[in-house]
Formats: structure tokens, sequence, C-alpha cells
């Protein structure tokens, strides 16, 4: 959403040197449907800080979205990205928050990478989601887009709380997302008709993850992120199913010349 102008219509992002409330605009680092989010200069506190800026659409709205920033704000994470301060200037909401330099998840799927890769990437972001749902919130509407990998490697996840209200929001719903990005991420295109192709995946634990976490049923699915994240360590860890296959097979050779070899040595 842009910036309303005085008679309440929408206008162009704020210039480099305008304020918001006080922070004080240096420029876009990216928009969305609902906000803008600047590099923006914390006048008081003397630090850059990412400000994202959304109109508020109701006093519903505008209320929980400062209680879930409260809560965001006293979460410590290394996965989340870091919430400074909220407020409110006219009809709009604002949140400061850590900037992360870095590219959003989205982008950084958008080039190939080697399955240990992504799975230590999503690990991360398991990791700060786990870290939201302790503390009682939830993210609404995990998307690749709030997904922040660091120039540092470290991934943080934003927006925890900042969706829309949504019945079915909560830790599951956030499971499913999380799930069907990862799928992305894997099979190179999002899951269909909640249905994934288990053949797209290997290896097969990790196919049984992705049905479990995409499961239509939140009951099916896996308790907490934290146990989704152990299966997604076990896969990263455990010998791919070639290995597993190859393995399987040396030994069977290795049985049929012990036969063999004792066979020769009997007669
Ligand atoms: N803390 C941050 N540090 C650096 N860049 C950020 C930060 N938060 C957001 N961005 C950038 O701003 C872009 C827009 O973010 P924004 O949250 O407004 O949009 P979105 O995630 O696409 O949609 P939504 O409004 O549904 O969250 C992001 O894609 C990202 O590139
Ligand atoms: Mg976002």
């Amino acid at each position: 959403m842009r910036a309303l102008d005085p008679d309440g219509v929408l206008g162009e992002p704020r210039e480099r040197g305008a304020t918001v409330g006080r922070y004080e605009i240096e420029r876009v680092v990216g928009e969305s449907a609902t906000g803008v989010v600047y590099e923006a200069r914390d006048a008081e506190l003397k630090r850059t800080v990412a400000l994202k800026v959304m109109a508020r659409t109701s006093p519903e709205l505008a209320e929980r979205f400062s209680r879930d920033a409260q809560a965001m704000a006293r979460l410590d994470h290394h996965n989340l990205v870091s919430v400074f301060d909220v407020g409110a200037v006219g009809g709009e909401a604002y949140v400061a928050m850590e900037l992360v330099r870095g590219r959003t998840l989205r982008q950084w799927m958008a080039t190939p990478h080697a399955r240990p890769e992504v799975l230590g990437v999503f690990l991360q972001a398991c990791a700060g989601l786990a870290a939201a749902h302790d503390a009682g919130l939830v993210h609404g509407n995990f998307k690749p887009e709030d997904v922040l990998v660091g120039d540092d490697g470290v991934v943080r996840v934003g927006d925890v709380g900042l969706a829309s209200p949504d019945m079915l929001a909560g830790p599951r719903a956030d499971q499913y997302c999380f799930a069907a990005v990862l799928y992305e991420a894997v099979t190179g295109a999002p899951p269909s008709h909640n249905s994934i192709d288990p053949a797209a995946v290997r290896p097969r634990r990790l196919a049984r993850a992705l049905a479990r976490g995409l499961a239509p049923d939140p009951d099916q699915r896996f308790a907490d992120m934290r146990a989704f994240g152990g299966e997604l360590h076990a896969v990263l860890t455990a010998p791919a199913d070639r290995f597993v296959r190859l393995g399987r097979a040396s030994l069977l050779g290795f049985a049929a010349l012990v036969i063999v070899v004792v066979r020769v040595a009997c007669c």
C-alpha cells in the first residue's frame, strides 16, 4: 500500500528524506499489495532499519497488528527478523525491524541448489517458525517472500503475525504453508490440488515428510514444527537413497559370492 496523501488517496512511495515518525526514509527496498518496505534511518537510536508502512484498514486489524508486533519485539531468535518498534501515523501503521542484507527465499529459489543446501535453509526457517509458535504467535501466511536469506548465511522469517486474520490460521496451517514452499523448492513447482507427486521427490523419506506436512487433515500433520524439523534433519544426515540401494546391492553381491565360494570349496 502506498503512502496516503491528505485526501486519503494512495500516492507514490515516499521520497528519500521524508519522515515517518522518527524514521527518515533512505530508499525503497520492496513493496507488495499491503505495504512498502523502506531502508530508513532511526534518528533517535542512530541506526538503519527496515520500515514497513501499511494502511490501517480497520481498528481491529490495527489492534491485532500492534499486539503481535509487540509480541514479536519480545522475541529474540536468530531465525526471526527482529522487530524494534511499531507505530501509527495518520491512516498508516508502521513496523521498524532489522534490515536484512540479502535476498528473499523466492529469489534464492530461482537458482538451483543442492538438496543439502535446500534442507539447510529450510531447517533454519523451520527453527524460526518453531520459536514464533513457542511464543504463541503464528505467521498466518508463510511464503517465500517473507523469508530472508541473509548474505551472512542466516535465514530469517519475517512478517510473523502481520497477515490478515484468517479463521484457519494456526501453527499447523503454518506447517502446511512451510511444506508447500519446501515442496516447490525441491520439485520446482508448488503442490497442486492439495496433493503431491511422490515420484517427483527424492529421497523417499523427504517425500513422506512432505506428504505429512501437506496432509489435508491438520491432525495428520506433524505435532509441531520441531517434529517436522527433526524429520528434515534426519533426511539431511541419512545416506542418500542411491547409496542405500548401492549398499544393499553390494551386500547381496557379496552374499552370492560367499555362497558360490562355499559351494566350490565343498565340491
Ligand atoms: N526486514 C527486511 N529487511 C530487508 N528487506 C526486507 C525486509 N522486509 C521486507 N523486505 C523486502 O521488502 C519486500 C516486500 O516485503 P513485504 O512484506 O511488504 O511484501 P510481501 O512479503 O511480498 O507481501 P506481504 O505484504 O503479504 O508480506 C520483500 O520481498 C523483501 O524484498
Ligand atoms: Mg512480507
